[in-house]
């Protein structure tokens, strides 16, 4: 076996300057749940050994292993890195990743179960069970466009020939997280902006590190119990067990980045996590904290960080990080429950389902007869702001989106118009 591996170095040495760094502490590096391909080709192979992915040539001592291909692929990977699709949904001929994280014929022996965030930092019941899966739902992060957003915003770590899965993970160092899902120092991501080591592993690399104002949701079905874990307060404070995903997210997704989205044809919202300041401020979901009396659910209503405003959430709070089977990779469980339905449409009154899981769901009251209510009362001409059919609900999201606020109110060609009642509050 020793000789095998010392052949295999030699055999990359040829076309890769290797180095093993940290890789034998990560999962494809482990001797017992590794990297094994199903093929008799390798069986000579240790788990764990390079070249369950890195083939010279395309091939094995002449043979060629299990995906077979005609041409020798970029950094002698079994398969090439990306198809170059511009959309999904994706086969496992696009990504090579999707060669063994799938639930469908997995060149992994006996495969590899990868659930989507919901269910393993949620608890949520699984619904997908491999990542290609969880791509090909109703919204995905769009590998074309996050490979073309890492190659512009850091060139030199990312070229036309990397994996997009590269932007947010390392291959030869991601570790196990979903083993431990309480455990960062066992994380699986890298920031794209420092590729080279993982993110979260280290002291100051923690939610509770970006804010002290972070209050974990409840883990699913529970009142008593929280993600990422199922466990209580974690010893060090909401947020010390997890990574830092804001400003993970937020290596992209930030106020100054403009990011192209294929799959909707537009340019992405800018996000501004970060600026205080009430109404003029970023978001109240980020650092900049609500300003009127909150209609909350527990566990904020009552959280022992004993603020009544001020919380500031994780993206994943919300979001998954692959794909989900609501638009906006919304995720499917949020708070300790599921969404009472999928939001499947942008331009909805659907959006009830998430907030509701955080906030009281009487949008009549929160809207209209709450003391600090934008537009108390209800005001006159109802069908100004609800249309001619009268009280039906408005769509939420021409009020409530990242960065927005109630200026449709005061623009004649967006609905609904109805400048009296312009407040200008910050809506998200
Ligand atoms: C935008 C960033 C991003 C991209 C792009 C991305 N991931 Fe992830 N991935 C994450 C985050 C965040 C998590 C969940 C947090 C964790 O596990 O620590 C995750 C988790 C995972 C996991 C562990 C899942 C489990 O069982 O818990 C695997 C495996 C994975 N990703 C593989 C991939 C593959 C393969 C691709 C490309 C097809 C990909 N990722 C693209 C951010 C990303
Ligand atoms: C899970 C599959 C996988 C395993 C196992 C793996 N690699 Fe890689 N390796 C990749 C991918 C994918 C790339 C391309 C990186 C990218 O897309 O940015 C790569 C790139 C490289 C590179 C090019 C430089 C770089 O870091 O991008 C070297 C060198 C390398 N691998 C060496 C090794 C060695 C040595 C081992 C074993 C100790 C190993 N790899 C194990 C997937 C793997
Ligand atoms: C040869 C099969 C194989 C290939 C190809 C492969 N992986 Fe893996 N991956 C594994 C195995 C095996 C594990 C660990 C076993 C497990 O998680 O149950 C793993 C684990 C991971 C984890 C740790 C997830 C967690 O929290 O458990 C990440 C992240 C990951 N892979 C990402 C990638 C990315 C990104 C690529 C492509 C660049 C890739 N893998 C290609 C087999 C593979
Ligand atoms: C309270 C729940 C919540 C949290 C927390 C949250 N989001 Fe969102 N996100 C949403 C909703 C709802 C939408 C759909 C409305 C919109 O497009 O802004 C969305 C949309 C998005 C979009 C698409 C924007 C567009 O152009 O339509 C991106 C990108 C995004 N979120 C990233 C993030 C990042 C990064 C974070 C953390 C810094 C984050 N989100 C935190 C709920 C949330
Ligand atoms: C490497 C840069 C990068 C990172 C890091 C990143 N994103 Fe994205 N994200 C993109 C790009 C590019 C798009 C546009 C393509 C698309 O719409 O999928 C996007 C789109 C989105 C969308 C809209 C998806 C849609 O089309 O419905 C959401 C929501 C989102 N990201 C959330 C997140 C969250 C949450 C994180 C952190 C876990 C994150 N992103 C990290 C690059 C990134
Ligand atoms: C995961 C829980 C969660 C979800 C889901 C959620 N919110 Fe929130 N929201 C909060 C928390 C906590 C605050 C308080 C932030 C602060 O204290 O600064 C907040 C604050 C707000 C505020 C600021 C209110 C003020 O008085 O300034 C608005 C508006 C808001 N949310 C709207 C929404 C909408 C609309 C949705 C659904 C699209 C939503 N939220 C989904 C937890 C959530
Ligand atoms: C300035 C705009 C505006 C005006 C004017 C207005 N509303 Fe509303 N109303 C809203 C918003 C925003 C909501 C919350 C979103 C929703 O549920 O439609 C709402 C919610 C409601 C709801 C709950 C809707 C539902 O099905 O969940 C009722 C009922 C309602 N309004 C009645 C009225 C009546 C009656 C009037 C006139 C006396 C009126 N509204 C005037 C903006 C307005
Ligand atoms: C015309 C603009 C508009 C529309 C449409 C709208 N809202 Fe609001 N909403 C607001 C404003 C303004 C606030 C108050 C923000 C503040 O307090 O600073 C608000 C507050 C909220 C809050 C925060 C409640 C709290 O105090 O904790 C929630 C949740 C919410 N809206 C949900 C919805 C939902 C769900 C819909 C769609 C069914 C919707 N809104 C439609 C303008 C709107």
């Amino acid at each position: 076996m020793k000789v095998l591996v010392i052949i295999l170095s030699v055999i990359l040495s040829f076309c890769l300057p290797v180095k093993a760094g940290n890789y034998s502490l990560s999962a494809h590096g482990n001797a017992s749940y590794g990297v094994k391909r199903d093929d008799t080709n390798l069986s000579g192979y240790a788990q764990g050994n390079c070249a369950h992915c890195h083939e010279q040539h395309a091939s094995i001592n002449g043979t060629e292993p299990n995906p077979s291909s005609a041409k020798a692929s970029k950094f002698c990977l079994f398969a090439d890195n990306f198809s170059g699709t511009q959309a999904g949904s994706y086969s496992q001929s696009d990504d090579f990743c999707f060669y063994c994280h799938t639930s469908l014929e997995s060149l992994q022996v006996n495969g590899i179960t990868n659930k989507d965030y919901s269910a393993t930092f949620g608890g949520a019941t699984a619904s997908v069970t491999g990542i290609m899966d969880t791509f090909n739902q109703t919204s995905y992060h769009n590998l074309y466009d996050v490979l073309n957003s890492a190659k512009s915003y850091w060139p030199s770590t990312f070229t036309a020939d990397s994996n997009p899965c590269a932007a947010c993970h390392n291959p030869h160092l991601a570790k196990r997280n979903k083993a431990y899902p309480g455990d960062p120092s066992y994380t699986a991501i890298s920031k794209p902006s420092a590729h080279d080591q993982l993110w979260g592993d280290d002291p100051g690399e923690r939610l509770s590190d970006f804010t002290t104002y972070y209050q974990a949701p409840y883990y699913y079905g529970s009142t008593s119990t929280y993600e990422p874990n199922n466990q209580g307060k974690p010893v060090n404070g909401w947020g010390s067990n997890m990574p830092d995903y804001d400003s993970f997210c937020t290596d992209c997704h930030n106020s100054t980045n403009t990011i192209y989205s294929t799959t909707l044809s537009r340019n992405l919202y800018k996000i501004d996590w970060i600026t205080a300041g009430g109404e003029s401020g970023g978001d109240k979901h980020g650092k900049n904290a609500a300003t009127t009396g909150l209609n909350i659910k527990e566990p904020f209503a009552s959280s022992d960080l004993g603020i009544t405003t001020g919380f500031v959430l994780s993206c994943l709070d919300c979001h998954e990080p692959h794909g989900s089977p609501n638009v906006m990779l919304i995720r499917r469980e949020v708070n300790g429950g599921n969404l009472s339905g999928n939001i499947t449409v942008f331009s909805t009154i659907y959006w009830s389902y998430l907030c509701g899981r955080c906030h009281k769901d009487d949008y009549k009251y929160i809207h209209h007869y709450d003391s600090e209510a934008p537009y108390p009362g209800p005001p006159k001409g109802c069908k100004s702001c609800h249309g001619s059919s009268m009280k039906g609900p408005i769509n939420c999201n021409y009020c409530h989106f990242h960065g927005g606020d109630d200026s449709c109110l005061n623009d004649s060609s967006a609905s609904p118009y109805c400048p009296t009642y312009y407040t200008g509050r910050r809506c998200f």
